[in-house]
């Protein structure tokens, strides 16, 4: 590697390591917004959910919608109590046809359009006519006015649908569901992925009492023991990717300056997966700008915004071989760019890691900062209920999370604990379900 672009590389890598002193600053600021969006107004949402948690008593079946991206997947779950279940049927569609035939993340589709065509993935997908008490997870920051009826309060992760902001999600698709005369489909709960992740968890385990995503959108819910209008305990969705109070690097002001809401969500784009990949790729763009990096020739990603992924990252860092030998095979087959030094192959790799270590940490921090607020002696267990795609596949990123746990709680880094709680979109939209409906159907 030469000298200049090791000295830039641990430049950066400097701007994107939080060693715990700054971790525990984070954690303090997000437990200090906690408070002051329970109260009144902070980047923090604090979204109301009128749900208390699971306690492993929820039985039926139910349809269950997650709708969390531009992949929507149906699940007939059959929940037998004591944290079993079974996925009877599923199936998944995607909002925006690769291939350019729709797409109803567009402005150019409206409300009816996207939900009618969700009403019709569900007629394909029931079978009879027995009733089905349907729950629903709708991943976006809504205000709840009950728990099954929820306002979308603005979308994130891109998306564009016109007339959906500001209207109330369960009539819309009620109405779809009339209009495709799916009148034995009863939507009974509407909740944040965040929710379900956590009424999953506690279906299983009592301890649990956090609830987070990584995945595409970043967000955590927690269980708020006196939630001010109820004086009891509740389950809030904080809508923590809206978190503001982070330090941000050079490359995360010129990501947040292109998207489409720009100093909106700036920890889910610092730290989810829909935006990770394009922080490497500025980073790499900003390199081989000052041809520290593939001087040869410059590949096609550097001016195509977006075309790395958080799948990509994952693979880099995956790379064991010892001439990282499948990172030069990735460069080849996917950007033509041959004859890449084992140095120039070392900076990707590290600067993959880089990226995705800070997310990590940066959402561990925003833990400890619930931990703070919910039990700030640590007198008891923790339990926090992950799903997503960076929990499940990015290598080293929960371990990455479990050691920001060893620095800061040392002897007592047991007492909170990440549990991979897979599905729980899903499972949790039929818990939630039960729930509303008095446990079981
Ligand atoms: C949404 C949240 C959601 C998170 C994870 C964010 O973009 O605002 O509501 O929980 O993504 O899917």
């Amino acid at each position: 590697m030469t000298e200049v672009l090791a000295e830039k590389l641990s430049g950066i890598e400097k701007n994107f390591w939080l060693p715990a002193s700054e971790i525990l600053e984070i954690a303090m600021k997000f437990k200090k917004e906690m408070a002051e969006g329970l109260s009144g107004k902070s980047s923090l949402k604090m979204l109301r959910t009128f749900l208390q948690t699971a306690d492993g008593r929820e039985t039926g079946t139910f349809l269950a919608i997650d709708f969390g991206g531009t992949n929507i997947r149906l699940q007939l779950v059959d929940l037998f109590g004591g944290g079993r279940f079974e996925i009877r049927k599923q199936q998944s569609f995607l909002l925006k046809d690769p291939c350019g035939a729709y797409d109803y993340t567009s402005q150019d589709a409206n409300a009816g359009d996207l939900f009618d065509f969700i009403a019709i993935q569900i007629a394909n997908l029931l079978e009879h006519d027995s009733t089905y008490p349907l729950g629903h997870t709708f991943s976006f920051p809504c205000r709840q006015i009950g728990a099954n009826r929820a306002v979308l309060l603005n979308w994130t992760k891109e998306f564009k649908t016109s007339g959906v902001e500001g209207q109330e999600i369960t009539g819309l698709l009620e109405r779809a569901l009339a209009k495709n005369s799916l009148f034995n489909v009863k939507p009974v709960a509407i909740i944040n992925d965040t929710t379900g992740t956590l009424l999953t968890a506690a279906y299983c385990d009592p301890c649990a009492d956090i609830g987070s995503i990584s995945g595409t959108g970043h967000n955590s819910c927690y269980i708020e023991p006196k939630e001010p209008s109820s004086q009891g305990p509740m389950i809030i969705n904080m809508e923590s990717g809206n978190f503001n109070k982070l330090p941000l690097t050079y490359y995360d002001k010129i990501l947040d300056q292109a998207s489409e809401k720009p100093g909106e969500q700036l920890l889910e784009k610092a730290a989810s997966g829909r935006y990770i990949g394009e922080i490497f790729r500025l980073i790499l763009t900003d390199l081989i700008q000052q041809r520290l990096l593939f001087k040869e020739k410059i590949p096609d990603f550097v001016a195509a915004a977006d075309s790395i992924t958080a799948g990509d990252l994952a693979f880099m860092l995956a790379d064991e071989t010892p001439d990282l030998a499948h990172i030069s095979g990735w460069l080849k087959t996917n950007w033509s760019v041959k004859g890449l030094t084992p140095e120039e192959r070392q900076a990707l790799q590290r600067i993959a890691s880089l990226v995705t270590t800070r997310s990590a940490r940066l959402i561990a921090a925003t833990y400890v900062g619930i931990v703070r607020h919910v039990d700030p002696e640590l007198n008891r267990d923790h339990v926090i209920g992950a799903d997503g795609s960076l929990f499940e596949k990015m290598p080293g990123y929960v371990a990455n999370i479990n050691n920001v746990f060893k620095e800061i709680y040392r002897d007592n880094s047991n007492r909170v604990s990440l549990v991979l709680t897979r599905n729980g979109s899903g499972i949790g939209a039929a818990i939630a379900a039960a729930t509303c409906m008095g446990k079981g159907n």
